[in-house]
């Protein structure tokens, strides 16, 4: 995905650095390459290249652009290579018209075939430029801005959303047709942007927008318009109670370190909004349906198979899992109206899980139980019930506190499925929401100060590691599969995430001498991982254990360094702690390595194109 940012000011001066300040928040989305366009006294002043916003801003200083409005884009590469033809904002046929966009522009191919074929002159091959030139076109016809714009909608087709201006209009405009948008009014300035974390620093006075809405800013008013009749709108500002401060690192050196340091509050938060809901209708959804579906992507995944071992061993429910992609083609033709899917995505924003929303609908397939952390996101909004990660915003790419967030709601949801379906007993349900609510905070912060050290060391061994299994059993085979996502993301590691049975079909093959294998584990389950351990050690394989300390394991380990020990705890705390050392492994890995944990290469925060 790419962050759009849009703002008319009342001072002509300070327009650069008000786009470099804001847009800088939405870094998570999209670093591939950065463009401002500003506007001053009718001319358009357009700097973009590759790059970070801190490069592209030492390179052609954008905070010093001069104007009273400008768009900002910060770009994540799909249609058209990560370069500088291909930055945004772009230009229309003439330097007169400008705009970015954020999402995906499905007929591309043709509509810019068609546009070349009328004349327009297209400079790049990134899909962004054609919504500009949608405009130009319109604009030529009707000679007015609002209908060109509502009128470019028709052309093109897919999940985007843009801003676009023209030197001789006061005005900035957007539009939004399935990525996210969000606007603000400031004191002297209003602001559009793909994201909240970038209205932060300007106003906590928000604009909440539906997709097939439209925006017309000035320097102190916000219009929105409906896109289907051109329709004027009445919305009114909510105000965000969201710290800017969150968009701050708080004095860690990287926002992925503050994020792993944040789970201990984030379980007191979210315990007190789980038991202080009415949420009653999360668990009507549940017993209404005779098929439960799971369905996320990347650690969201990884944490919902945690919750599909939470689900059988407390509710005694069977859960489907599937990956966003995989669903469709793999349950879709399982599914009825009694069916409920659970969609799990911090960002509330991922294509691929609004993929199987809409297929839902459409199919009429029953309901959807959202497990969303961002507010004002599309799942929040358009599922039958949602539950709230109140993670605050994750701004490091890699989730850390948001899977964490995800796998106590599972812990929740299920004890309190468990015991009202009389799978669980009352008391052992309440003793575990207990422990989660008082026990997890302090046990989280013991972990996270234990193996710190621990995994600071682990990774000094491993830098020059390239290849490596990370593995895990029952209630730890999603906490394994996350390790090694994490190592893969900020490591530029191949660590494969597997069952630990599974190994010895296949995948021993690789082990040679001090071939490395984590191993994570629970004190119920290494009576059998014991097993598996062993078939590495018997080969020479250097074997990494991360789990409770047990005296049977440590032989098994070449010394105490490979032993990231989490606090003694209960079998159904430790896929929530056994995380964490993991987490940190793969921080001071990638630290050590020379990588940007928050920013790792080719990724994005989150993903709202197919
Ligand atoms: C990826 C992110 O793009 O999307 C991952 O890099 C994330 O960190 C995945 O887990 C799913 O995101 P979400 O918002 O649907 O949970």
């Amino acid at each position: 995905m790419c962050g759009i940012t849009g703002i008319v000011t009342r001072n002509s001066d300070n327009i650069g650095e008000l786009l470099v300040r804001c847009s800088s928040k939405l870094t998570y989305r999209g670093y591939d390459s950065v463009g401002v366009a500003a506007v001053r006294d009718g001319i358009v002043d357009l700097r973009k290249d590759v790059g970070t916003i801190e490069d592209v801003d030492r390179l052609l200083g954008l905070s010093k652009m001069k104007g009273d409005r400008g768009i900002a884009q910060l770009r994540w590469a799909t249609y058209g290579a990560p370069n500088k033809i291909n930055a945004q904002p772009h230009f229309g046929c003439e330097e007169v018209f400008f705009g970015a966009h954020n999402g995906n522009i499905h007929n591309y191919v043709e509509y810019r075939r068609q546009l070349i074929e009328t004349g327009h002159t297209i400079r790049s091959e990134n899909d962004g430029e054609l919504c500009v030139h949608a405009v130009d076109k319109y604009y030529e016809q009707t000679g007015d801005m609002l209908e060109a714009v509502r009128l470019s909608t028709h052309d093109l087709k897919g999940a985007f959303a843009f801003a676009v201006g023209r030197s001789d209009k006061e005005e900035i405009y957007a539009v939004k047709m399935g990525s996210t948008l969000v606007a603000g009014i400031a004191e002297n300035a209003t602001i559009v942007s793909s994201d909240l974390p970038s209205i932060l620093p300007l106003t906590n006075r928000i604009l909440y927008l539906a997709d097939g809405e439209m925006l017309s800013l000035t320097h102190d008013e916000v219009k929105v318009f409906r896109i289907e009749d051109g329709k004027q709108l009445e919305r009114k500002p909510e105000i965000s109670k969201i710290d800017a401060r969150a968009a701050e690192k708080g004095g860690f050196p990287h926002f992925m370190l503050k994020e792993i340091n944040e789970q201990p509050k984030v379980v007191q938060d979210l315990m007190g909004v789980l038991e202080g809901q009415e949420n009653e209708k999360w668990f009507s959804l549940f017993e209404d349906a005779s098929r439960h579906y799971l369905v996320a992507c990347g650690s969201s995944y990884n944490a919902s198979i945690v919750g599909t071992y939470y689900f059988n061993r407390l509710a005694g429910l069977p859960i489907i899992h599937a990956l966003g992609g995989q669903f469709e083609p793999m349950y879709g033709n399982t599914m009825d109206s009694d069916s409920l899917s659970i969609l799990v995505s911090q960002s509330g924003e991922t294509k691929d899980i609004l993929n199987v929303l809409n297929m839902v609908y459409e199919n009429d397939y029953g309901k959807t139980l959202g497990i969303v952390n961002v507010i004002g996101s599309t799942l929040m909004f358009k599922a039958n019930s949602y539950v709230p990660m109140t993670c605050g915003y994750e701004i490091s790419v890699p989730a850390t506190k948001t899977y964490y967030s995800q796998a106590v709601i599972f812990a929740y949801l299920s004890a309190k499925l468990g015991e009202r379906n009389g799978h669980l007993d009352p008391s052992e349900a309440a003793s575990l929401i207990n422990r989660l609510r008082t026990d997890l905070p302090r046990l989280t912060q013991t972990t996270i100060d234990r193996t710190g050290i621990l995994a600071k060391n682990l990774a000094k061994t491993l830098t020059n590691v390239k290849d490596l299994y990370c593995l895990g059993y029952g209630f730890t085979d999603g906490v394994a599969k996350e390790g090694a996502l994490k190592i893969k993301e900020i490591c530029y590691n191949h660590c494969e995430g597997m069952y630990s049975s599974e190994f010895k079909h296949g995948p021993l093959s690789i082990v040679t001498d001090k071939y490395p294998v984590i191993f994570v584990t629970t004190t119920e389950d290494s009576w059998m991982v014991i097993n598996h351990i062993n078939e590495v050690k018997a080969r020479s394989g250097r074997t990494i254990i991360v789990g409770e300390m047990e005296d049977t394991l440590l032989p098994y380990v070449a010394n105490k360094d490979d032993y990231l020990a989490v606090p003694k705890s209960d079998i159904l705390l430790n896929p929530i702690l056994d995380v964490i050392p993991l987490q940190l492994l793969s921080y001071f890995l990638s630290v050590d390595i020379g990588i940007n944990p928050d920013l790792p290469r080719n990724l994005s925060k989150t993903l709202t194109v197919d």
